[in-house]
């Protein structure tokens, strides 16, 4: 079956013509056109393989054929909405519960990872997106705060309690809306950031965030839109590596949901549900929760568990970290490493001790691998952070052929600007320093608390303007 109905051009040409100019691709000076795809590789119209090296959607492996059979079989069978009773969406429901604390236990099905971009109020709360609009200003409601990166943020490794002081930036923000009379609606952040730079928080940051919230009358949401499902590895979500004291009021959840499929879901507690359903107003999404849908859902857990995913995300996340730490040492472009399973974050900075962001090496890096077939993405506020979160089938022999080929592109880049390793600077316990202040423009990413008035006001600190996979 030949899955190319235009030559590439022609492709480029109807796509410039009839797709809205705002619907970024890939590589735009020389866009893929990919045609078909199989656990972790894509192929493109000539058959040329690409190594995927980033697509957290297609989480179990692209076009895996158990999640396949079942979205064809029930799409023979039945496609409706959730108005109807059936069995799959409460089974679905029942499964997904059975993987989470158990006050997490009423589900909502939606058909999209509550996008932050499709609607005003979810453009206020990601300042990943509310950056990109020219003149934005932030929502008056909206506090962005620290993003609790140890690497580049206030504060860092080196600080003896970083949980504590990231929380207390939160409870500073919350004290200036209570100052002014307002009241606190919710927290949101990403359990481990990922357009935020594969930011890790420290453990118990979640937790004495959550004391501070919930002491002001709000509720803690996790966002596992991108690291749910396994792909930390020792924990199947990404919010329980804070430990098992820490249980969010609502999860969301999306892209590995489905494998692809559209599909996605927002699990709260029965207290929360109440209250939702108190104040009068019917929730109905005419896809979200459909058979076909749950269907899916359910064989993306059967995958998961049968093919033990989870375990192999952190054996091969294991193995690609380890790999990655080691071009650290070799390598001065390489200023951090730091992952979870298969969600590995590598930051290159032109400078250990300034910590400058070497940008455009990561997006030369970037466009050098997918001259060789390899997919992957730069982010975080500076886009230096190269970023790994493949489909959770990544072998070994895949992190050993893409981390050759980084040190390929690093040694060229490096002999190029005439970097060297630099001469470590130790501290007296053993510890490498690194005790530079924050930069100017230190970097708020996707945390931030939400309420009704407020005037207080966070600025942007930088122009995010970048593909979002
Ligand atoms: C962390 C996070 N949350 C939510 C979303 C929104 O998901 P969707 O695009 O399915 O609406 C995204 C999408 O990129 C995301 O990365």
């Amino acid at each position: 079956m030949t899955a190319e109905m235009f030559p590439k051009e022609k492709t480029i040409d109807l796509r410039k013509k009839h797709i809205g100019p705002s619907c970024k691709v890939f590589f735009s000076h020389d866009p893929i056109k990919i045609v078909r795809a199989k656990g972790q590789y894509m192929y493109d119209e000539n058959g040329v393989r690409y190594l995927d090296c980033i697509n957290n959607v297609a989480h179990v492996g692209h076009s895996h054929p158990m999640v396949v059979k079942a979205g064809a079989e029930q799409m023979e069978l039945l496609n409706t909405n959730s108005r109807f009773l059936h069995d799959n969406l409460v089974q679905y429901a029942q499964r997904l519960q059975a993987t989470l604390p158990e006050k997490l236990s009423v589900c909502y099905f939606v058909n999209s990872g509550a996008y932050h971009g499709h609607v005003s109020s979810l453009i206020n709360i990601s300042p990943y997106k509310f950056h990109q609009l020219a003149n934005a200003e932030q929502s008056k409601s909206v506090h962005v705060a620290l993003s609790p990166d140890l690497y580049r943020g206030n504060y860092r490794q080196d600080h003896p309690d970083p949980a504590t002081a990231y929380a207390d930036d939160v409870n500073n923000l919350i004290q200036k809306a209570h100052e002014k009379g307002h009241k606190v609606a919710a927290f949101i952040a990403e359990s481990l950031q990922s357009c935020g730079g594969q930011v890790i928080p420290p453990a118990g940051y979640f937790q004495k965030v959550a004391q501070h919230v919930h002491r002001a009358g709000g509720l803690f949401i996790a966002d596992e839109v991108q690291v749910g499902f396994g792909r930390v590895g020792t924990h199947f979500w990404a919010f329980q590596l804070q430990g098992e004291d820490f249980v969010p009021d609502i999860v969301t959840m999306g892209k590995p949901i489905g494998n692809g499929h559209p599909m996605s879901c927002v699990v709260t507690t029965r207290e929360v549900a109440e209250a939702f359903k108190n104040s009068g107003m019917e929730y109905f999404n005419t896809f979200g929760g459909n058979p076909v849908s749950c269907a899916i859902g359910l064989a993306v857990l059967d995958v998961i568990e049968k093919e033990d995913l989870q375990g192999n995300a952190l054996r091969v996340g294991g193995y690609l970290t380890r790999l990655l730490e080691q071009q650290k040492e070799k390598h001065p472009l390489v200023g951090d490493v730091r992952g979870r399973g298969l969600f590995v974050g590598a930051e290159l900075v032109r400078d250990r001790v300034k910590l400058t962001p070497a940008t455009a090496e990561a997006q030369d890096i970037i466009y050098k691998l997918k001259e060789q077939h390899i997919l992957l993405s730069a982010d975080g506020p500076h886009r230096n952070v190269l970023k790994f979160k493949p489909p959770m089938c990544f072998s070994e022999e895949d992190a050993d052929m893409v981390v050759e080929k980084i040190d390929q592109i690093l040694t060229d880049i490096e002999k190029a600007l005439g970097l060297q390793m630099p001469s470590t600077v130790h501290t007296e316990n053993g510890s490498r320093k690194r005790n530079v202040q924050p930069e100017e423009n230190g970097c708020h990413h996707s945390n931030g608390i939400s309420h009704s008035h407020d005037t207080s006001q966070q600025h942007a600190s930088q122009q995010n303007k970048r593909l979002r996979s």
